[in-house]
């Protein structure tokens, strides 16, 4: 096991390169098993949720190549083999399984999905919109059974804006009999991005990134080859720590648009952000102003980006105020943030931040993801040493973290864990 190392307190600068986008990966990679011939996908970041992906493929038969983030699947050998346990575990997204593996085989068994506990995370809605496509859905033993004689095209109004359900019900409805629409649909770019690969296979579907999403079901769906869009989280996360501490970031291989929300906040707080073609260049300012977050679906301030703001924010000047509509337990950051110095209150679903403060190096463990990307900015800005445990959190999402951070001029680095401190983060 090992733990992360950083040395804080100094300016950043230089051209850090955003990898493919995780919630896309996550998604692309099981679309692919709806194809009758091989698909590539390019692009991929190096994360273990697209390892783990590819061995689940392999599992039920998939000839699964990787190379350069490149991905080739040949899909025809797969069967519908149930995966109760093991690997499935390990991510939330293996949930797209069951809408893929429904969509091709009529038939599929997947265990519960693992990924961040960000409180409660139902999966109802998938379920809704499976039956309403004609399969039967039973929860067995933490494994949910899926089977259709047929699935036909229906009508499906989400109660809750879902990035998951919605990319699930399209996987599910693309080889169904007839017309699907997905009214209340989230419309998050992810959502475009399945939704274009799908469509370069064959599939008939109209209206992905609004809020009606209308699937024209046809038999068969055929190989291609799909570039994945730029990680818009993992841009966040550069360009927020840019905020912090960059004396000149440029952050490449963006798309702007999708972090709109993310660029007016900044501007509001007085730090400098221009955004060019496929490029966002950040400086930090010596003031920085308080601002309130909310936390919405897309185009909204993106939930998954509110953990590393926090650590921004204990810079800024005045009480600023973070609320997470999406997950309101999205705070287990904030008592290591405490550790580290910073003065926050959590009440409700809000988190207040008063500042400046200059944050203090310290041992911090990340919980999930978002959580570690939090705690790794703010060791950056933290005088002294920080030292960040529970990486395969982080290792999950951020694609060569120490290498892009290192690049930017930050000194990072990677050191085993002792059996000692092993034993002491499994009592904490
Ligand atoms: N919800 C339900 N029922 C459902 C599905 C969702 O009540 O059937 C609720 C959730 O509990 C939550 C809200 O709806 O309160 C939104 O959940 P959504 O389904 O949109 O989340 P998700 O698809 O499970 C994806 C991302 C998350 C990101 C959210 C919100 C993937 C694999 N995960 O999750 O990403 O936070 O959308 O944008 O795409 C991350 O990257 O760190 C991460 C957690």
């Amino acid at each position: 096991m090992e733990k992360l190392k950083i040395a804080g307190g100094y300016p950043l600068k230089g051209t850090v390169r955003v990898s493919g986008a995780k919630n896309s990966a996550v998604a692309l990679i099981p679309a692919t098993i709806l194809a009758d011939s091989p698909v590539t996908i390019e692009g991929l970041p190096d994360i273990s949720d697209v390892e783990i992906l590819k061995g689940l493929l392999e599992e039920i038969g998939g000839q699964v190549k990787l190379s350069d983030n490149e991905m080739t699947v040949n899909p025809s050998g797969m069967i519908s083999m149930p995966l109760p346990n093991g690997k499935v575990k390990k991510l939330r997204a293996s949930y797209y399984l069951m809408g893929a593996m429904l969509g091709r085989f009529k038939k599929a068994v997947i265990g519960l999905p693992g990924g961040c506990h960000l409180g409660p995370r139902p999966i109802d809605q998938h379920i809704k919109g499976f039956e309403a496509l004609g399969a039967s859905v039973t929860n067995e033993q933490g494994a949910i059974y899926l089977r259709a004689e047929e699935l036909r095209g229906a009508r499906i109004y989400l109660d809750v804006v879902s990035v998951g359900a919605t990319i699930n019900i399209m996987l599910a409805a693309v080889r169904a009999k007839g017309r699907t629409v997905i009214e209340n649909a989230a419309k998050e770019p992810e959502i475009i991005d399945v939704a274009t690969l799908l469509t370069n296979m064959g599939a008939r579907i109209k209206g992905a990134g609004t809020d009606v999403i209308r699937i024209d079901g046809v038999d068969s769906l055929h190989g291609c080859r799909h570039t994945i869009i730029p990680d818009r989280i993992e841009a966040g996360t550069y360009i927020i720590l840019g905020a912090a501490m960059g004396d000149g970031v440029l952050v490449d291989n963006v798309i702007p648009q999708h972090l709109e929300s993310l660029i007016a906040k900044l501007s509001e707080m007085g730090v400098y952000v221009e955004a060019g073609d496929d490029q966002i260049f950040v400086r930090s300012a010596s003031r920085l102003k308080a601002v309130d977050i909310k936390t919405l679906v897309y185009p909204g301030f993106p939930t998954d980006l509110q953990q590393p703001f926090t650590s921004l924010l204990t810079r800024a000047e005045g009480s600023s105020m973070v609320t997470d509509t999406i997950y309101g337990a999205r705070f287990k950051h904030i008592d290591e943030l405490r550790r580290m110095n910073a003065n926050i209150k959590v009440e409700g679903r809000s988190a207040i931040v008063s500042g400046p403060i200059q944050l203090q190096g310290a041992k911090v463990k990340a919980s999930d993801l978002r959580a570690g990307a939090a705690l790794v900015i703010a060791g950056l800005m933290a005088e002294g040493i920080t030292e960040v445990t529970g990486l395969e959190h982080i290792d999950r999402g951020y694609s060569n973290l120490v290498e892009k951070l290192n690049g930017l001029g930050a000194t990072v680095w990677r050191e085993a864990m002792t059996e000692e401190e092993v034993e002491q983060l499994k009592n904490t």
